[in-house]
């Protein structure tokens, strides 16, 4: 009796936190204690109202996404000084759980696209309490100041708020992070000339800066000690210092993952700003940033850029020991699908197309000129083959035992080494016949992923191109096939559904749009 009234009277046990773990410079999301493959979509800036969201969760289930990124906007939680309103995030809570989908949750505050456009009215009509950055001429520019105490007061008690709900509110753990702004920084001059910035500009460089950048100690101003990047260095470190302060205060109380996102410089040719936004953690402060803002898991890069040299080099250049990539805007025109991909084969934790809605909106020629069942597809075959198994990709990648490829133009054969084993990657080929030509696709649309599961046996699936495999030494041997199964994941088990033999074996392994994953024994004759 005793123990029936215990077991009606027990609790669920409580899930654990969202965490980011690295293990020999190989990174995982963890979600209820295992790696997760964030498969993500994030919605229109104005579509986080419950007023719109039933024109949201279709878009998501046609895109199979696990998780969605949605605004939580200033003006809207705090319409009065120190009084919160949680009914909208209530309401992106219950919704994301009736559609069984994660939350990544985007804090509007401070910063918006540079600018302080959500902050609440209350604030925008006390310019001297809230002030903006001044120019070098002393005009005010549209971006709030990192030297604003009152803001950062501010900004520090509404996340408080946030963090606090979520911690209490969210138990299930639907919310698996937060970003901290959004693409903070500054479009129309490099820093902040209001007399606060100019005094510390001209005080020494922080210690702590430079310990981080394995710099002498010493009382050399921002000028003397970074040249011509000074004034750069010097944004970025103020906004990352502002945020920190924010983001520390919110983790204090719900420890989640934070992170910023970053509107990205030309990581090829960068020129210098205003060519790009200033003080964001863009991939030559990236260093500063993780100085400044402890608090922060990591800095992510919004990638619009849509050929594959720059796309690959900024994938290079956010995927680091020290930060965890993950991709939480990309363009949503059919050309960026492919580089989910690239993503894997980089470690990504997360990938999200932006503006994944359908509420009319349009961000092209960022994106798509529409958003329809048709443009979002490239994207849903994406996560329909990477749904059923995005903990083990997830797994697989944390162990290092995971590559994978997008196709590149100009590049029609790409190589995957796995000690004695080699994957091949070839596209444009007809599905009947050698592989000796391949001329690419019209377009680059092909992606693989290969994992390695045992000395001989390979997970394999892919998108709009041809995986085979050789020995890597040059011994002679040829592979041959020994059992090539096609299947299914469910609840981290593999379910074979037929065996490929005959035509759809003898040339290589063709994956076309259709959502297929194989499991390969390779043998040699
Ligand atoms: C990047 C920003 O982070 C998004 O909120 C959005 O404004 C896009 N740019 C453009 O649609």
């Amino acid at each position: 009796m005793a123990l029936v009234v215990a077991c009606a009277n027990a609790q669920p046990p409580e899930r654990p936190i969202p965490r980011i773990i690295e293990r020999e410079g190989h990174h995982a999301l963890l979600v209820d204690g295992a790696p997760f493959l964030m498969l993500g979509a994030q919605v229109n800036n104005s579509s986080a109202w419950p007023s719109m969201l039933p024109k949201v969760w279709p878009a998501i289930e046609f895109l199979h996404a696990n998780t969605v990124e949605m605004p939580v906007y200033w003006e809207q939680f705090e319409p009065q000084p120190g009084r919160f309103d949680y009914r909208v995030l209530d309401a992106l809570l219950a919704g994301a759980r009736e559609h069984h989908v994660h939350l990544v949750l985007l804090w509007f505050g401070t910063w918006k696209n540079g600018s302080s456009h959500y902050v609440p009215e209350w604030m925008k009509l006390q310019p001297e309490r809230y002030p903006l950055m001044r120019d070098a001429k002393g005009r005010p520019v549209d971006s709030p100041s990192p030297f604003a105490e009152e803001s950062r007061k501010a900004d520090i008690r509404a996340f408080s708020a946030l963090m606090r709900h979520l911690k209490q509110a969210d138990v299930q753990r639907t919310v698996l992070m937060v970003q901290v702004e959004n693409e903070a920084g500054t479009w129309q001059c490099v820093r902040d000339y209001s007399p606060a910035a100019q005094k510390a500009f001209e005080a020494p460089v922080p210690v702590e800066l430079l310990d981080a950048l394995h710099k002498p100690a010493g009382q050399a101003n921002w000028q003397q000690t970074f040249g011509d990047d000074a004034e750069e260095f010097f944004h970025a470190w103020f906004v990352a210092r502002y945020i920190e302060h924010v983001a520390a205060a919110g983790k204090a109380i719900y420890p989640l993952p934070l992170y910023a996102n970053a509107a990205l410089r030309d990581p090829l040719k960068p020129g210098r700003p205003p060519g790009y936004e200033s003080g964001g953690p863009t991939d030559n402060v990236i260093a500063i940033w993780k100085a400044a803002a402890p608090s922060l898991d990591l800095v992510a890069p919004d990638i619009y850029l849509g050929d594959s040299p720059r796309y690959l080099k900024v994938l290079d250049l956010y995927a680091l020991p020290d930060n965890a990539l993950f991709v939480p805007e990309t363009g949503n025109g059919a050309n960026f699908a492919h580089y989910f991909f690239a993503a894997l084969g980089h470690g990504a934790i997360g990938f999200s197309p932006f503006g994944m809605d359908y509420t009319g909106y349009s961000n092209a020629p960022l994106g798509a000129t529409r958003i329809t069942e048709e443009t979002m597809a490239p994207f849903a075959l994406n996560y329909k083959l990477a749904d059923p198994m995005d903990r083990e990709i997830a797994r697989l990648n944390f162990e290092g035992r995971l590559l994978a490829v997008s196709e590149e133009k100009g590049n029609p054969a790409q190589t995957l080494s796995f000690g004695n084993w080699q994957a091949t990657v070839k596209y444009g080929l007809p599905q009947f016949g050698p592989g000796d030509h391949p001329a690419g696709n019209p377009e680059p649309v092909g992606g693989a992923l290969v994992a390695q599961l045992g000395d001989n046996e390979f997970l394999v699936a892919g998108i709009h191109c041809r995986v085979d495999f050789q020995l890597a030494n040059a011994s002679g041997m040829q592979r041959q096939f020994l059992r090539v199964e096609e299947g299914t994941y469910e609840n981290g088990a593999f379910h074979a559904i037929r065996v490929w033999n005959g035509d759809q074996t003898d040339w290589g392994l063709n994956f076309t749009s259709a959502p297929q994953v194989l499991r390969v024994k390779l043998g040699t004759y």
